[in-house]
């Protein structure tokens, strides 16, 4: 029998390929990559005609890699142990190529041992190329892979199919200027349908099914507006702090780390018209247009933060500046709540409030609507307020939803209590939701873009920011660190959202 889940699923067809990872001995390739395309294999996902080539700099045998990767993948695969079956057949398609990212000559090697895959492993001239690697190599590689001819516009005609794409990995540029300045460089070499931007949070389960829960419930969709809704609060919490990643976040902070990618992107799901259809441009089309609706932001709408020394379950944790390669007197940011208004027939006077910070009491990131008061207090003697019915969506952990609804207390009286109605996709479907990386990984190989970032979004995302950090540029913080870590933030954060007389949820 079949089974009635997958009914629908993969109808796109992963045709054979070369996945070709730059910046293969990375954290990246060894934590998410490789363990992601053995659980494509595990899945049944992957081509059959497929291989992997690492591409990186120091010297290293095609078995020393494999070993390596077995290591990482038996570390950090989601399925454990892993099965030396599958291991096996994978490791007989992964090799290493060892290169410069600026080195003509590894390109040609490259593309000789590429066409020769072709002949003997049947990839027929299709290529993904992964750029894994820290942004500044982004067009160093592009334009290497353009001169030795490696990057090729698609073509679909039967004798000489073949294709080729470009996987970029965040960050997209700096700020709205450095993102046209890096799309201007790689548009030299390929063009913007070759480009896969990844966002790993468009890969997640509950980000993809916000599509699904919105315009496939009438339900929801016919209260999706401002006759409904009173606000909406993204949440992106974390409880970790910066550990080992000092000097990256250094130079970037969390509008760069979390809020012009993931909590953008989220945004513009929750906030967009129906697509026509559920075609990449058609859905793209629409996140454009909810992100050009935002007002620009206004500066007493937004609070920074950063956190000092605090308590941690119960054990004293280091406040950011005391943090491994960070400075001293460091002024970046590890907190930022926002009020956006988004200026559209839909939404208009309904505030979205955003806060995203790290060393905050828990992992955390979730939606939640808030919706209006009923029109006439009828219960509680019209004494005490009745509580706002709230959906929540819950992204990660606990991926699934819920809806508080109001419910009469048994008895003679008219006391009301909310209880939730509660999903959960792992124990509803009995499996814990994929890796977003299998998801992206094998979309690219079918050629569906419809969740990678396109050139747009990221500008209109920048557009949206730049000028806060063009103003924090010119006015450092005064008040760092203003949050101890292990609480929810700043006291600006709460007073932001109470002087519209709202609360941020407890979570
Ligand atoms: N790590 C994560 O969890 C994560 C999450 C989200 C996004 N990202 C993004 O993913 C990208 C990669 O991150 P990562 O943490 O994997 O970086 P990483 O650990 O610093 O790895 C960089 C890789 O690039 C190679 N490389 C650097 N310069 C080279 C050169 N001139 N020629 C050839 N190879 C060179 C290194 O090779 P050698 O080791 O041989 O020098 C290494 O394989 C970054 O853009 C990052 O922002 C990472």
């Amino acid at each position: 029998m079949t089974n009635p889940l997958s009914e629908g699923q993969q109808s796109k067809v992963a045709e054979p390929c070369s996945l070709v990872i730059f910046g293969a001995t990375g954290d990246l390739t060894a934590r998410k990559i490789v363990p992601a395309l053995y659980n494509l294999l595990k899945d049944g996902q992957l081509p059959s005609l497929f291989t992997c080539i690492g591409f990186a700099r120091r010297p290293k045998t095609n078995e020393e890699f494999r070993a390596e990767m077995k290591d990482a993948v038996s570390k950090y695969s989601r399925t454990k142990p892993i099965e030396d079956s599958i291991w096996n057949h994978f490791q007989d398609h992964l090799f290493y190529h060892q290169s410069e990212f600026h080195e003509d000559e590894g390109y040609e090697k490259l593309k000789t041992t590429l066409a020769q895959f072709d002949t003997k492993y049947g990839t027929k001239g299709n290529r993904i190329f992964y750029l894994a690697t820290q942004p500044n190599s982004f067009t160093v590689i592009t334009e290497k892979l353009h001169k030795a001819g490696l990057i090729y516009e698609e073509n679909k005609d039967q004798e000489n199919a073949r294709w080729s794409r470009i996987i970029i990995e965040k960050p997209f540029g700096h700020d709205l200027a450095s993102a046209h300045a890096l799309q201007d460089e790689l548009l030299k070499y390929c063009t913007e349908k070759q480009i896969y931007r990844i966002d790993h949070y468009l890969g997640k389960e509950t980000v993809q099914n916000l599509l699904a829960f919105r315009f496939s419930n009438s339900i929801f969709e016919s209260l999706w507006n401002n006759r409904h809704i009173d606000h909406v609060q993204i949440t992106v919490a974390e409880d970790i702090g910066i550990g080992t990643r000092g000097k990256f976040y250094e130079n970037a902070g969390q509008l760069r780390d979390m809020i012009q990618n993931h909590t953008m992107q989220i945004l513009s799901l929750v906030a967009m018209e129906p697509p026509t259809s559920l075609e990449a441009d058609a859905i793209r089309d629409q996140k454009v247009k909810a992100l050009e609706a935002i007002k620009p932001l206004k500066l007493e709408n937004v609070v920074r933060g950063q956190y000092g020394k605090g308590l941690v379950d119960g054990k004293e944790a280091l406040g950011y500046r005391q943090e491994t390669d960070v400075n001293p007197e460091s002024n970046i940011e590890t907190y930022l709540a926002l009020k956006i208004d988004i200026e559209n027939v839909r939404w208009s006077g309904v505030p979205f409030y955003i806060r995203a910070g790290k060393r905050l009491p828990k992992k955390t990131t979730e939606i939640a609507v808030i919706f209006k008061d009923p029109p006439v207090n009828l219960f509680q003697n019209g004494t005490r307020k009745t509580p706002p019915n709230v959906l929540v969506i819950r992204i990660q952990p606990d991926e699934g939803s819920s809806l508080k609804i109001n419910c009469k207390v048994p008895g003679p009286s008219n006391i009301l209590q909310p209880v939730k109605m509660d999903f959960r996709y792992g124990s509803y479907f009995g499996t814990a939701p994929p890796e977003a990386y299998e998801r992206l990984i094998w979309d690219c190989i079918v050629g569906d873009s419809t969740l990678f970032a396109r050139e747009d979004e990221v500008f209109n995302s920048w557009k949206l920011l730049t000028p806060l950090l063009d103003n924090w540029a010119k006015n450092p913080p005064q008040d760092f660190p203003n949050y101890p870590a292990g609480s929810w933030g700043p006291k600006a954060a709460d007073q932001l959202i109470e002087a519209d007389g709202r609360k941020w949820r407890l979570i």
